[in-house]
């Protein structure tokens, strides 16, 4: 079965979507077999956003993943790759879609930082990658 990596980022933990994420997760059928608090390092992020090292809001998203506790999730579901992708909106909250994760409680970028509560793979590449990387 398909595996995808989630994450619910420091301002989703922070402003409690924990158990909002989590349901919309399991609602929609996705199993979750693996999952974890910790605070990333920003080594582990280095290697996470490899393909945004050197651009220029990175040292900011380094700074806003690394602010506080994330939950890493792993989640099995046929399609969920793309699925999840869907589920969590657009990356810029105020353009994502009413009714995804990032359209509901997205609100505006702060400082430098775009947040926007989750992360989800972006292909089954990514999320094997992704998976080896933060349940190593
Ligand atoms: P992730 O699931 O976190 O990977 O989000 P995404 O796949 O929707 O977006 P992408 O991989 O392109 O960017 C990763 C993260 O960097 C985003 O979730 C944002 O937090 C941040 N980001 C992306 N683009 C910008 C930008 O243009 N400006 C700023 N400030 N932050 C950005
Ligand atoms: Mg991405």
């Amino acid at each position: 079965t398909e595996q995808t990596f989630i994450m619910v980022k420091p301002d989703g933990v922070l402003r409690g979507k924990i158990g909002d994420i989590i349901m919309r997760i399991e609602n929609k059928g996705y199993r979750i077999v693996a999952m974890k608090m910790l605070t990333p390092t920003a080594e582990l992020l280095a290697q996470h956003y490899a393909e945004h090292v050197n651009k220029p809001f990175y040292p900011a998203l380094v700074d806003y993943m690394t602010s506080g506790p994330v939950v890493a999730i792993i989640a099995e579901g046929e399609q969920v790759v793309a699925g999840w992708r869907h589920m969590m909106g657009e990356t810029n909250p105020t353009l994502a879609n009413p009714g995804t994760i990032r359209g509901d409680f997205g609100r505006e970028w702060q400082a430098e930082a775009m947040m926007n509560l989750v992360h989800g793979s972006d292909s089954v590449a990514s999320a094997q990658r992704e998976i080896n990387l933060w349940f190593a």
